[in-house]
């Protein structure tokens, strides 16, 4: 089963989910590999440093990034795979293979307007891949008071995508885990709001594949 973090907007946490999500994974006992697929390779190198039991392989072409996912597959329970920032030919190649898409977006008006592309090439990858995958909004950087929050959740269902009903909010431990190479669950009471935050949103959207993948 492979799950996709992708957007076509840089900096909305695509790395930061697609990291999270894969020790939550781990944690939960499953056989899990990460596969990056972005020059930067933030979230191949944090995860070396949290959890070097998770397998992890980078990709530098639509090419090479099929021949790993499916190798990784077989070889995995799940497999997370982080797409650059932009929805060209790597996210589109890890798209066509996911069962599920994560598209994360922060409330910014630049954000929101992206999710329309993001819309079109998960038809796009559905289209090839007999309806897979799945897609899901996810609402990042949330603050309390701030009205383009209010707003963005008010008026994400209009965007095309289903949207997540579990939220993560803007919170510094994000920021203080990834600099001491950890995550949030790992980071004891500093990350403990964070990490219910990603807890409730990771049990909405793998509950069910975790379901299959345990009977
Ligand atoms: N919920 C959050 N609260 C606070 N900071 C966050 C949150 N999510 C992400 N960040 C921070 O925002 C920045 C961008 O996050 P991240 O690198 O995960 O985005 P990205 O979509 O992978 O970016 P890129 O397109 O460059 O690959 C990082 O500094 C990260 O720590
Ligand atoms: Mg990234």
């Amino acid at each position: 089963m492979m799950i996709v973090c992708a957007n076509s907007k840089g900096g909305v946490g695509k790395s930061t989910l697609a990291t999270h999500l894969a020790v939550w994974l781990f944690d939960h006992g499953f056989q899990t590999a990460l596969l990056d697929t972005d020059k930067q390779r933030s979230s191949s190198e944090w995860i070396r440093e949290v959890e070097p039991q998770i397998t992890v392989r980078v990709a530098d072409t639509p090419e090479e990034c099929l021949v790993i996912a499916q190798e990784l597959s077989r070889s995995h329970d799940f497999l997370v795979g982080d797409a650059p920032g932009g929805l060209e030919d790597l996210s589109r190649t890890l798209l066509i293979l996911a069962d599920l898409a994560i598209f994360p977006t922060s409330p910014s008006i630049l954000d929101v307007r992206s999710v329309a592309g993001a819309t079109q090439v998960l038809r796009y990858a559905q289209g090839i891949n007999g309806g897979k995958p799945e897609g899901r909004l996810v609402l990042n950087r949330m603050k309390t008071r701030d009205t383009i929050s209010h707003e963005l959740r008010a008026g994400a269902p209009k965007l095309g995508l289903e949207v997540a009903q579990h939220v993560i909010r803007d919170l510094q431990a994000y920021r203080d885990a990834a600099q001491q190479g950890t995550v949030v669950a790992r980071f004891g009471r500093k990350g403990a709001q964070a990490a219910a935050d990603m807890d409730a949103l990771f049990s909405e959207l793998l509950g069910a594949f975790m379901a299959v993948k345990q009977q």
